[in-house]
């Protein structure tokens, strides 16, 4: 890895407060990034900045930011050029699932929320951050999709859908910036062990059951590959990473130990 390509840029991540997001702050801060961190629990993020900070030596900036709401966003940004601050690489990771029902027995105020944020969080982020990289002709999104923008897997309806949809935006994004020095890049995982699955289910029992008996990806595992996209020379923009847990074999397929290959969620029926 090229630690001289990146030390001393600035990252921008949403969703630090925790998981892959809070991952690739360390990662970043540990190759002597600046990093704003952002998320809507400040307490959280200050925590997490302090520590970086305390660790790495560099530039950490917490700032409670939700991405649904674009006036929100706008600001931040904004209030960041108008201090001077650049930002070099984008990471658009705040997301999350809801629940798990079936279309027909879905909430519609759920379906808001995810959409709203892992989508148009995503669109108003990229949108307030890029007119800056164009104007300076340099700059990386670097946006976290999941497998589940590859495939649907039983009660995966509305996450999948916006998932599908950030592979999509990233892959336009890409054509649209043709001619320019901004590289779009899009990292998918399976299943990853952070509070995911207990912000979908709001039980922590039934999170932790979800990663039993197979070894899920951890949030370094991700923030590794996010570094390894931003680490690349100029000239090499890697478009699209899927990252499985070796005992996933796709989407909708785990092997748990002790137990034939099940879909993905038959042992939280
Ligand atoms: N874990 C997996 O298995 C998995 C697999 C594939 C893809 N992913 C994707 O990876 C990304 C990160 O998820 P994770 O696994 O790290 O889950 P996580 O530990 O629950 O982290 C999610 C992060 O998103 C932030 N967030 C949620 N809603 C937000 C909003 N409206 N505005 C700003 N920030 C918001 C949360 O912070 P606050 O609550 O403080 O706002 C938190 O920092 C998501 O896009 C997810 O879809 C995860």
């Amino acid at each position: 890895m090229n630690k001289n390509l990146i030390q001393g840029q600035t990252v921008l991540i949403t969703g630090a407060s925790s998981g892959i997001g809070k991952a690739c702050a360390e990662q970043f801060a540990k190759l002597g990034c600046h990093v704003i961190l952002t998320a809507r629990r400040l307490d959280r993020l200050t925590a997490v900045a302090a520590d970086l900070k305390a660790k790495y030596g560099v530039r950490t900036t917490p700032i409670q930011l939700d991405v649904q709401k674009n006036d929100q966003v706008e600001a931040a940004v904004n209030k960041l050029i108008d201090e001077g601050i650049e930002i070099d690489i984008l990471i658009n990771n705040a997301g999350l699932a809801l629940s798990s029902d079936k279309f027909q027995d879905a909430k519609v105020s759920n379906w808001e929320i995810v959409i709203d944020t892992n989508f148009k969080g995503l669109l108003y982020t990229t949108k307030a951050v890029l007119s800056q990289m164009l104007k300076r002709n340099r700059g990386h999104i670097i946006n976290i999709g999941s497998v589940a923008g590859h495939g649907c897997y039983p009660t995966g309806n509305i996450y999948c859908a916006t998932k599908h949809a950030v592979r999509a935006i990233t892959q336009s994004l890409r054509i649209d910036l043709m001619g320019s020095a901004i590289r779009v890049s899009e990292v998918d995982p399976g299943a990853v062990e952070t509070e995911f699955s207990e912000v979908r289910w709001e039980d922590k029992e039934k999170a932790k059951k979800f990663y039993q008996g197979f070894q899920p990806l951890v949030a370094d595992d991700i923030a590794d590959a996010v570094l390894y996209c931003a680490t690349r020379p100029q000239h090499v923009n890697v478009a699209e990473l899927v990252v499985y847990p070796q005992e996933q074999a796709s989407l909708t397929d785990i092997c748990r130990k002790g137990e034939a290959p099940k879909g993905l969620f038959d042992r939280v029926k």
